[in-house]
């Protein structure tokens, strides 16, 4: 079990998916999301959704956020914080839980909006029985 997010990391993460929804490439959607993950060696990298012309191509925040830190060579993720553009905090995607899961089954989601509220909640409750790397 790890340890519990203190206020200034559940801080510090939010302001980062905040300030990475202003970078979105959202011109078909129109729905600028960020995400920013806190690693096990305390960094935090930030993405927003990618969007293309071919549709299916998208990235959404979470995974540019997640595929940053693997790049940067850091692999073990302890939360990840989601903004949406939204009323209400909205979760991740089925296929960013997924990537989530592979680097991350014990991290925390946070979830905050344009809106008033927050959830928090750990991914293994959000993606139960969840196919890994312990599987293959
Ligand atoms: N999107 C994300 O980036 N993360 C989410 O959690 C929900 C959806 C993006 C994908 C697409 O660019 C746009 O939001 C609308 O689905």
């Amino acid at each position: 079990m790890p340890a519990a997010l203190t206020a200034s990391q559940r801080r510090r993460l939010i302001a980062a998916a905040r300030k990475a929804a202003a970078a979105a490439y959202a011109p078909y959607s129109r729905f600028p999301v960020g995400a920013a993950v806190l690693m096990a060696d305390g960094r935090v990298f930030s993405g927003c959704n990618v969007e293309n012309a071919s549709f299916g191509l998208t990235n959404c925040a979470e995974r540019t956020a997640v595929f940053s830190a693997v790049a940067a060579g850091s692999r073990r993720l302890r939360a990840v914080a989601v903004f949406t553009p939204t009323p209400a905090p909205t979760l991740p995607c089925g296929a960013c839980r997924q990537v989530l899961h592979e680097f991350g089954p014990e991290a925390q989601v946070l979830s905050v909006c344009a809106g008033a509220g927050q959830v928090e909640t750990p991914l293994a409750a959000l993606l139960p029985h969840a196919f890994g790397p312990g599987d293959l």
